[in-house]
């Protein structure tokens, strides 16, 4: 949970960099803006998305959202001089990138930080707030979070909001060294319902075969022998002390993890760098994109 938090905290940051940096290039493709037309979906469907998502950054619980509520007001007037009242920065940092606020689960490094401060660098003691305001201060700014990165929540847009010709834009400078349209990608919008595809795009765990059933994405692994000697494959069980693999002929191996050396691949690691960089728009497009691929 904690390597995965990090991770997320330094994609994030990379992810708004990069949106950043793509704001000032010029816009020619026309996005549109039409209030989204949402198609029905079941709540408990919704739910098991974020919770989806929730599982793929690494995140902590779900915040409490009265707490949360109740959190905002403090936050606003206590401290929103400095960091502005919706937490996104101003004097003070912008805390919903802030590492200590993503590592925090309900309150514990918040808390302390706060009652005590970093006077020397502007950041105040705030001494007399009580444990629940606090806990409801790191409530709010876990939601902050939420709303600005993870769009788990976000309804299934009509796909036609989307503007498909700017999808295939973003396809090309970012899908395209690992997917292909005619190749791996070919007739995937007829194959899976397009709240499924958005998933699919969003968060892959899954990948989906010829015959649109699910299989899960194997994970590859080079194991180092003491003799220099390398064997690949994808990756069939591992835990403390043992792993094994199956290499490309078919072939099962097993060793004690303590005699070789591992490198195992996380094969959705440009999905998870992605995923921190995509505005509503680009979401919008890809999958407008997507439902072409029929
Ligand atoms: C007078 C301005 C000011 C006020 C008021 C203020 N802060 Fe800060 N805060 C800062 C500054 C400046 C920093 C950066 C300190 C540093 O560079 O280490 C900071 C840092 C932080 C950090 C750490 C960010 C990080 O990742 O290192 C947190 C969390 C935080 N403030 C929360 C709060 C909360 C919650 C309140 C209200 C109870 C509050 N602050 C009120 C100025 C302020
Ligand atoms: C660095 C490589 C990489 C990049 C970049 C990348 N993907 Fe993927 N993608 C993967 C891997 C690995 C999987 C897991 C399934 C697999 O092995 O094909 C996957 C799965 C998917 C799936 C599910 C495919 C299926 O067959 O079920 C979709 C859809 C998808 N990606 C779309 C995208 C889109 C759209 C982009 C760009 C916005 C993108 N990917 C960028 C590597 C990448």
């Amino acid at each position: 949970m904690r390597s995965s938090r990090y991770l997320f905290a330094a994609v994030l940051c990379a992810g708004i960099t990069l949106a950043g940096q793509q704001n000032q290039q010029p816009v020619n493709t026309k996005v549109s803006e039409t209030p989204a037309k949402t198609t029905p979906e079941p709540p408990a469907a919704a739910q098991a998305r974020i919770a989806r998502g929730r599982e793929f950054l690494g995140l902590g619980p779900p915040p409490d959202q009265a707490a949360a509520a109740r959190g905002q007001k403090t936050f606003a007037a206590t401290c929103g001089f400095c960091h502005a009242s919706d937490a996104s920065g101003a004097e003070g940092p912008n805390l919903i990138r802030s590492a200590l606020v993503l590592h925090d689960e309900k309150g514990e490094l918040i808390g302390p930080f706060v009652r005590t401060g970093r006077p020397d660098r502007g950041m105040p003691a705030f001494p007399n707030l009580t444990d629940a305001q606090l806990y409801d201060i790191a409530e709010f700014l876990h939601q902050r979070v939420e709303d600005a990165t993870n769009r788990f929540g976000y309804k299934i847009q009509n796909v036609v909001t989307g503007n498909a010709a700017a999808g295939k834009t973003y396809f090309a400078r970012h899908c395209s060294e690992c997917h292909s349209p005619a190749g791996d990608l070919a007739h995937i919008a007829s194959k899976v319902e397009p709240a499924d595809l958005q998933a699919l795009f969003l968060y892959p765990s899954q990948t989906i075969g010829a015959n649109g059933e699910k299989t899960t994405t194997p994970t590859q692994v080079v194991v180092t022998l003491p003799s220099g000697e390398t064997v690949s494959g994808t990756l069939k069980r591992i835990d403390d002390f043992n792993l094994s693999l199956i290499d490309s002929s078919g072939a099962y191996h097993s060793w004690a993890r303590s005699e070789v050396k591992i490198d195992i691949k996380d094969p959705l690691a440009g999905h998870r760098e992605l995923l921190a960089g995509y505005s509503d728009a680009d979401m919008h497009n890809i999958l407008a994109y997507l439902e072409t691929l029929k």
